[in-house]
This record gives structure tokens, sequence and C-alpha cells, in this order.
């Protein structure tokens, strides 16, 4: 169990660069399934998502180098099959690409029932429903998902829910469908355009990501190509959290300010100065904080992910906000362990009411999930004397070398094995 330790109380100041996106890279590494040649995925994030899918891959019998801590060279045409190992699937969400892009490639795939985070129920009938549009058999047996066909022929898919697993796992399975796919009411997050921009360099034709209706027309083979994951949105909007939080002057650096337009609209909203250039976003604080309320949606809406962190800076704003969480009904698993350090906040199914308080105080608390980690290292920051966080394997699953990029900042913060 990986503990962290910060001593609160240190504004966060200078310069972080923001890494690539996990929920990207996590897509793109099993989408090198669907090529026999090399692919190489640059400004990968160091973090033990990717790593695991690498080692994936490699127990699939696929050569993945890593000469470079942020660049993968894969290589998937030894690979004869893709049944992923039992283990290492049910550790991680996104193990659930290896259905589509092994359902595209072979024809047939084999995955455990993805885990991933505690946040909710997280069903992935979504996948299944547009795996059979494109004509496969789906059979779930013991925890393994198996999914097979004859061939694929692109359908007409209307999503019942907008997911951003099951619009990406269908863009993999139909891509080498015959004919087109069109996925109406697909999600428009940022990494759906990056997972579609890496299919079309392999030479797939995939239109209309960002928006809500996706058309794919099926290619008979892909090919290797190089490709850069874009910054992670939900790196960048912590920092944003944590320089506010700590009253900080921090330049992030390496985003994309589009995609982080609903953080800045609502740090804005608590008197928080915020700037935009082209490529980075400076945080500052200069007049108490006010609270807001915040509803999360899907993008463009206030994402999920930065809930949990935003609720420890709401924690010590004036006034009372309000949370109200929309897509995974379990993601309050935070707030007791931030009322352990003081701050007063009410759950209700899935709203949380949170009343300002002056100051948080450090504890020993426990991390419930990745972004549930990063709401106490918030809160840590900011927090009187020393915080204790357990379970911070989760925390290094999705974010790059943090506790580097804080000390970098200023931050008194140590890991302890
Ligand atoms: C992905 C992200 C996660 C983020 C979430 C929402 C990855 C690896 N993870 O998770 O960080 O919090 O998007 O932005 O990229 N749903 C169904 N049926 C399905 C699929 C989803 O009912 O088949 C529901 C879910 O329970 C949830 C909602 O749809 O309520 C959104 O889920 P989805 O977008 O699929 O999230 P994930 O892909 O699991």
């Amino acid at each position: 169990m990986d503990k962290l330790l910060i001593k609160g109380g240190h504004k966060l100041k200078g310069t972080v660069n923001i890494s690539g996106f996990k929920n990207a890279a996590v897509a793109l590494v099993p989408a090198t399934i669907l090529t026999e040649e090399t692919c190489i995925i640059e400004n990968l994030p160091n973090i033990s998502d990717v790593k695991d899918l690498g080692d994936m891959l490699r127990n699939l019998g696929a050569s993945v180098l890593q000469n470079q801590k942020d660049v993968m060279e894969i290589d998937t045409s030894n690979m004869k099959e893709c049944f992923a190992d039992f283990d290492s699937a049910k550790n991680l969400r996104a193990s659930y690409y290896f259905l589509g892009a092994g359902l595209g490639r072979f024809k047939k795939a084999k995955v455990a029932y993805p885990g991933g985070c505690s946040i909710g129920s997280r069903p992935i009938d979504q996948h299944i429903k547009g795996f059979e549009a494109l004509g496969a058999k789906v059979t779930v047996d013991h925890g393994v998902i198996t999914v097979e066909a004859e061939k694929l022929v692109g359908a007409d898919i209307y999503m019942d829910v907008v997911s951003v697993g099951a619009t990406i796992n269908i863009m993999l399975a139909a891509v080498m469908a015959e004919g087109t796919t069109v996925i109406d009411n697909a999600a428009k997050e940022p990494h759906i355009v990056d997972v579609a921009n890496f299919l079309n360099c392999m030479g797939a034709n995939v239109r209309g990501a960002g928006t809500d209706v996706i058309k794919i027309k099926g290619v008979s083979k892909l090919n290797g190509c190089r490709h850069a994951v874009i910054p992670d949105q939900i790196e960048a909007g912590t920092y944003m959290i944590a320089a506010a939080a700590t009253k900080g002057n921090v330049l992030i650096n390496n985003v994309i300010p589009k995609h982080l337009e609903s953080i800045t609209a609502k740090l804005r909203e608590m008197d928080v100065d915020v700037i935009e250039s082209d490529d980075s976003i400076r945080v500052s604080v200069t007049k108490p904080f006010k609270n807001v309320s915040i509803k999360t949606l899907v993008y463009p809406g206030f994402p999920t992910d930065l809930q949990q962190p935003m609720s420890s800076l709401l924690a010590i704003a004036e006034g009372t906000g309000i949370i109200t969480e929309t897509i995974f009904e379990g993601r309050f698993k935070h707030v007791a362990e931030l009322n352990r350090m003081g701050a007063n906040i009410r759950t209700e199914g899935r709203i949380a009411v949170i009343e300002g308080v002056k100051e948080l105080m450090g504890a020993k608390v426990s991390a419930t999930d990745l972004r549930a980690g990063a709401a106490l290292i918030v809160a840590g920051l900011i927090a009187k004397g020393e915080t204790q966080i357990d379970n911070m394997q989760y925390v290094y699953r999705g974010y790059h070398e943090i506790v580097e990029k804080l000390t970098e900042l200023g931050a008194e913060i140590r890991s302890v094995k």
C-alpha cells in the first residue's frame, strides 16, 4: 500500500507541464491491435494504467518497446488472438478496449469484465449493444466477456446513454467493418477526437468525432502510424484547482484551453483569476473564494472526474456550494474523508451540500478511487498540519509523477511505501 505525507499550507507557485491524457492513452495503446504494422505513440503519461496495458499487449505476444519514458513503439503483428489476461483486465477499466480492437482485427476477443474505480455500477450494455449491431455475438460467462463475429457489417447505432467507453469501443470495432457505421448520441469528449485522429492516421475513415454523430466508413486494412497524445484535461484541471485552493500562482503549461472552459468558468465564478493563453493557463488568487453550484455533465459540461478535487476547494469557499453528480451514482466516497479533515459536507443521493469552513486540518485519510485521491491531495495541500493519504496506488494509476510535479511547485509532499 502506497502512502503520501503532505505538510499543508504552502502556496503553489511556478510552472507545471501537463502530460498526455490518461483517458486517451488507455484507448490508443489497445487500438494498436488493429494493425500488423508498428505504431509509435508519443507523449504518453507515465502512469500505471498505461504500463499495465503495455504488459497486457506483451502477454498477448506483441512487442512493446519503451526506450523513452513517454514513447511506446508497439508491434502487434505476432498476436494470434486477443484473449486478455484475466487478472490484469479485471483491475483496469480500459481493458474493455481489447474487446473492440480484438473484434476489429481477429473477429473474436475475450476479456474479463472490466474493473477500474468503484464509483457506481458502471454497466457495459451500450458497448454490447454496439458490438451486436455490427453482427457480433456477445456472451458473458464466469466474469469473462467473449465477442465474436463471422464478419462485421456497418450499422446505425443509437446510444441510449452518452458513453465515452462505448463510443470508442464501437469506433474500434467498426473501422474495418463492411460498409458504414453511424454512432448517434455519441460522446464528444476530447479523447474521442484524439482516438479518431489516431485511427484516421492509421488509414481509417472516421468523420464527425467531437460531435454527437460519428460516421465510420469501413476500410479493409489499417497501417502503422506515429501519434502524440493530447494534453490531459483532467490533470490540468486538477492543477488549476490545487493552485486556486492553495491561493497560489501557477502557470499550467501544455494544455488546450478550450478543453478546460467549464473549469475556467467555475473558477472565475468563484473569483479566482484565470488567464488563458494559446497553450497555457495561469491561475492565481487575489480575493476570497465564493462558493458555487456545480452539476457534472458530459463534455463540454463540467467533467465528473473533476467533481471530487473541486469539492476540496468548495470546502473552504465562503457560503454554501452544491454539487450534483449526474454521471456516476457512487462518486462521493471522498466526502467522509474530507469531513474527517474538518470539511462540512452533507450528501444525499447524487447531491452534496458543502458549507464552506475557514480551514481544513491534516488527518489520516484514505483514497477510495483515483479522483478521490486527487481530492484528498488538494485538501492536504491546504490543511493545517500533516495529512497522510493511504491507498495512493489509485492515484498513480492516473497522475503522471504527481509527487515530483507538486514538489516542483513548492508543496511539502513525500511518498512512503
Ligand atoms: C470514462 C472515463 C472516466 C470518466 C467517464 C465519464 C476512461 C478509461 N474512463 O469512463 O474517467 O469519468 O468516462 O467521462 O476513459 N453507461 C451505461 N452503459 C454503458 C456504458 C456507460 O449505462 O454501456 C453509463 C455509466 O454507468 C455512466 C455513464 O454511462 O453513468 C457514462 O459512462 P462512460 O462515459 O461509459 O464512462 P467510462 O467509459 O466508464
